[in-house]
């Protein structure tokens, strides 16, 4: 079976790429932009695509760090981040190997549009660790996934899985069902997506 890294080249080679483009979680926007919101530091946009959230949070003045391990969605992530005007440190690495690819640590916000929910069980564990490493005291991991569908797409995720994946480095602060994009596609209307807010332990 090909790996995931050859599945994802073969879509963006493709132009298959239904998830790009989407607008930025209301609860993300409440997390960068809200009556409450985080001060801006160091942010980490793990599977980061072509670029949207880790734009977005330059925009709002954090530093950010996208990784990604497909090479054609970075180089577009990297003319968007031109485009914007806005500087982002895009690099080539697995979110599986962060610390191995010089990554980190002490990032105060790390955001997953899409990127755990497609991993198999053992990477989901090292995503953890990973994911843990790099994470400063206090982190706020920001995440959406969707729910288990047993359709073609993405494995996705229950709530309990990522309960207990994160604990007890993790708590969860929120979970939250996003709104069904009103443009949605053929491709994301058959999925349920779920937003989740954790924060690394001290
Ligand atoms: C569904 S797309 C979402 C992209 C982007 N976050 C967005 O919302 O538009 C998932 C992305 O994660 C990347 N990805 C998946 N597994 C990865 C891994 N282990 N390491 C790095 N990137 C990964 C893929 O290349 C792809 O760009």
């Amino acid at each position: 079976m090909a790996s995931r890294h050859m599945v994802f080249r073969a879509f963006y080679a493709l132009g298959f790429t239904p998830w790009d483009g989407h607008p930025q979680s209301a609860t993300l926007r409440e997390l960068v932009e809200g009556n409450h919101r985080l001060p801006p530091g160091s942010a980490l946009d793990v599977g980061c695509g072509t670029g949207d959230a880790s734009i977005y949070l330059a925009q709002h003045g954090w530093q950010v760090t996208g990784v990604d391990f497909t090479p054609k969605a970075l180089r577009k992530a990297r003319a968007k981040a031109r485009a914007a005007q806005v500087t982002v440190n895009f690099v080539d690495a697995d979110v599986t190997h962060l610390s191995q690819a010089g990554i980190g640590p002490g990032f105060q916000l790390i955001v997953d549009n899409g990127c755990f929910h497609g991993m198999s069980g053992s990477d989901r564990e090292l995503y953890v660790q990973e994911i843990t490493a790099v994470a400063a005291s206090g982190a706020r991991l920001f995440m959406v996934a969707f729910r288990p569908s047993g359709r073609f797409g993405p494995a996705g995720v229950e709530q309990s899985e990522i309960e207990r994946r994160f604990t007890p480095a993790w708590s969860l602060l929120s979970a939250t069902d996003e709104p069904r994009p009103p443009d949605a596609n053929r491709f994301s209307a058959r999925f349920r997506a779920r937003s989740y807010v954790l924060q690394r332990q001290a």
